[in-house]
């Protein structure tokens, strides 16, 4: 990728980036919308990414492209409103500018910025957060400047949180900026602090990207969060990660119906999480596996934002030879499923899936094998 990223930044800048880095996307692989509830989370940073160069310029201009895009986004150095439509891509990386300046951090003026990415968009694996983590480690290697990982991934989730306005947790930036090959990263998003647990040898994580997106998928997500906030205030605790399954229960006539299925899987699946956390520690796969489809089916039950597409996706691999176990991935209401499998499962297990899919949707899921990988670097220093 460093190589088609050199060679696109020459097609539209006519020059070499003087600074190149990389953020990779991220498995959710256990933690389903526990984060902004203060809960834990396990995820894997994986080895498709985001890769940005930059160029400073000193006539103040602003110029993005990405491979994705054909047209080039020119703002001028003020610039700070939302962009919309087709250049919407580019309030990852202005909305990452905007709260790093507002946190004092000097940031270059003016510059020419690229973004190439292998990330497959809308699979729920975070090409937006590997986008605002790029381009923050740029911005920063541009000024000859660092940030301790900590923050750049904090200014990451804010970015989004305030400037594209989705109420996000910590998740996508916290993996994507603390990622290690053969490990996953495990959150305590009360802090935040981030800890590393060691794979088990011989695993293999699958994504089967749907491409199907629910169509108020945003308007869904803030839904949720507002839920969650209300379920915690009607139980007396300021997040659902202070709450117990008996608190629940007590409250349970004083919250809405919505409220207490949102709870009731957000206060389970941060106790899974810690349980995977567990299992994966003792090699106890077999666990792990029913953890992760146990987490499937409280997403789909309690707190459904599961799919038709997404449900058939994970009781076809349950019945696959080297499965461990399989769960919607991210966000929900569409996107995709990942698979935690055995070297057992391959590539005929794959088309079998595909098939069955397909008999049922008429449509083919993406197959994506991915490996674990490190997490946000800087590719190319300031000369
Ligand atoms: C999206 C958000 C994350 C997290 C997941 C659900 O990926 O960006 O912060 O809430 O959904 O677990």
């Amino acid at each position: 990728m460093k190589d088609v990223l050199i060679a696109r930044f020459r097609a539209v800048h006519s020059r070499e980036p003087e600074v190149i880095a990389r953020a990779p996307g991220r498995i959710e692989f256990i933690g389903n919308h526990t984060d902004y509830n203060g809960g834990t989370v396990l995820g894997a940073a994986i080895d498709r990414g985001v890769w940005v160069g930059l160029a400073r310029r000193t006539d103040g201009r602003r110029r993005f492209a990405s491979d994705s895009r054909a047209e080039l986004v020119e703002l001028a150095a003020d610039a700070s409103a939302r962009a919309t439509g087709t250049s919407s891509w580019v309030n990852y990386p202005l909305g990452m500018l905007l709260v790093m300046q507002a946190a004092g951090i000097e940031t270059p003026a003016g510059f020419d910025f690229l973004a190439v990415s292998d990330v497959p968009p809308g699979a729920g694996l975070s090409s937006s957060a590997a986008l605002e983590l790029s381009s923050g480690l740029a911005f920063l290697a541009a000024q000859r400047q660092s940030l301790p990982r900590e923050q750049l991934v904090k200014l990451g989730r804010k970015a989004e949180n305030e400037f594209v306005g989705v109420p996000c947790g910590i998740l996508d930036q916290g993996v994507s900026g603390f990622g290690r090959k053969d490990c996953l990263v495990h959150i305590d998003c009360r802090g935040p602090t981030f800890g590393i647990v060691p794979m088990p040898p011989g695993l293999d994580f699958w994504v089967f990207n749907t491409h199907t997106k629910h169509a108020l998928v945003d308007g869904l997500y803030a839904e949720r969060h507002k839920e969650c906030m209300e379920a915690a205030l009607g139980i007396g605790v300021g997040l659902l990660v202070e709450a117990t399954p008996e608190a629940l229960a007590a409250a349970e006539t004083r919250l809405s119906r919505a409220a207490y299925k949102r709870a009731r899987h957000v206060i389970d699946e941060i106790a899974r999480v810690e349980r995977a956390t567990e299992a994966l520690r003792a090699g106890d796969m077999a666990l792990v596996g029913k953890l992760l489809l146990a987490s499937h089916r409280s997403s789909r039950t309690w707190f459904e934002n599961s799919s038709a597409e997404l449900d058939l996706l994970v009781d076809v691999l349950e019945a696959e030879k080297g499965v461990y176990g399989a769960r919607l991935t991210g966000g929900g209401f569409g996107g995709a499923v990942m698979a935690l499998t055995s070297s057992q499962f391959d590539g005929d297990g794959a088309k079998r899936v595909e098939e069955a899919y397909w008999a049922k949707f008429g449509s083919k899921p993406d197959v994506i094998r991915a490996h674990t990988d490190d997490g946000a670097s800087l590719v190319k220093e300031a000369p």
